[in-house]
């Protein structure tokens, strides 16, 4: 199978059975993130305990690509810390926006990459994580549990 057709149902696997959809009662941080060049919305929940990412849900509209990228990520940073989840953000969105990336740090995620081809689509990979990285620094910054909002308009 090729590479590109690999990536596709890779995408389309994780957009039919999106994994930790949902909601969350109490978390430590919630974030509302919205795409404005198509109104999409997308929220994330996460609970940490000890510092660690215990669980995290989503909740939202949007496209294949969205849906199946929030779910990725969902996936990927369960475990671990804030600043390691951080840190995958940042590779994420570098490889998003061309840098070279590895299979070894992104997994599944790499399947995302050939939407580079469409610049008006890095903003629906990147919606769950710029929601991700807001609400992480709103909750180191104050330390207590938050809500906050981000937008890719900025991306
Ligand atoms: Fe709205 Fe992709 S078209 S997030």
């Amino acid at each position: 199978m090729a590479l590109d057709d690999l990536y596709r149902e890779v995408i389309l696997d994780h957009y039919s059975h999106p994994r930790n959809k949902g909601t969350m009662d109490d978390p430590d941080i919630k974030v509302e993130g919205a795409n404005p060049l198509c109104g999409d919305e997308l929220s994330i929940f996460v609970r940490l305990v000890h510092g660690k990412i215990t669980d995290v849900k989503f909740v939202g509209r949007g496209c294949s690509i969205s849906q199946s990228s929030a779910s990725m990520m969902t996936q990927q940073i369960k475990g671990k810390t804030l600043d390691e989840a951080k840190g995958l953000v940042g590779k994420f969105k570098a490889m998003m926006h061309g840098e070279p990336a590895s299979e070894d740090e992104l997994g599944d995620l790499m399947a995302l990459q050939g939407v580079r081809k469409f610049p008006v689509r890095i903003k629906c990979a990147t919606l769950s994580w710029v929601a991700l990285e807001q609400g992480v620094d709103e909750f180191q910054g104050s330390h207590q549990k938050v809500v906050a909002k981000a937008s890719t308009e900025a991306e």
